[in-house]
């Protein structure tokens, strides 16, 4: 399916656009581009997930469903001494985040790849998987990201998302606990909660 911002190809209007903010103590920019989740601001959701994060002492992080980079790059720039592999099926989306890496000055411990969920990392393992889910893309495709993220983690690695209280928190809650028995609540605030799982 194109068109979509969670698709291979949306469609853009072609309209750009420069955010300037300041997370985990830097000044951060992002380019973006109409195609792309959010793309004139950031999502409140990830702004409460990246500042709720429960933080592994050191690794390698996934930012599943990167967007324009937002998250895996603030993270990126917080933490020199991690890596990060960020991936998108949308590879306007995964354009942005390979610009706003450089533009960021995070190119040494970054990687962007373009791919339909967990296809592009493969034979990768993480110690934490973090993800703002594509409710839009629906369930089906919520389902893949929880059920296979247990593959692509580390002993002790974990999986940390944010989602709105009202809209699909209840099946995500369920989607956790089918697949990791349990999970925790990291905070719940402005409307999200973060939530993290681990084997
Ligand atoms: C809610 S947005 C979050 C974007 C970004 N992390 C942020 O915080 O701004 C979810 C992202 O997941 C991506 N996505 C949707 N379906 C996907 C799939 N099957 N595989 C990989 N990424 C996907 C979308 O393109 C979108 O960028």
């Amino acid at each position: 399916m194109n068109g979509h911002y969670y698709s291979e190809k949306p469609s853009t209007s072609g309209k750009t656009t420069t955010i300037y903010t300041h997370q985990l103590g830097s000044p951060l920019i992002f380019k973006s581009q109409s195609g792309i989740f959010s793309w004139k601001q950031v999502d409140t959701g990830s702004e409460i997930l990246l500042n709720n994060l429960d933080m592994p002492k050191n690794g390698l992080i996934l930012d599943l469903g990167c967007g324009y980079g937002f998250l895996g790059i603030a993270l990126a720039k917080a933490y020199p001494d991690f890596s990060l592999i960020l991936t998108d099926i949308n590879e306007l989306a995964v354009k942005y985040s390979q610009e706003n890496c450089i533009v960021n000055k995070v190119t040494k411990n970054t990687i962007v790849k373009q791919g339909n969920l967990y296809e592009s990392i493969k034979k990768r393992k993480f110690d934490l998987i973090i993800t703002n889910p594509p409710l839009m893309a629906g369930k089906a495709i919520l389902k893949q990201i929880i059920s296979q993220s247990v593959e692509y983690l580390n002993e002790n690695g974990s999986l940390q998302l944010v989602v709105p209280k009202k809209k699909g928190l209840i099946s995500m809650q369920r989607m956790l606990t089918e697949t990791y028995g349990d999970f925790a609540v990291l905070t719940k605030k402005s409307g999200f909660w973060v939530l993290k799982a681990y084997i």
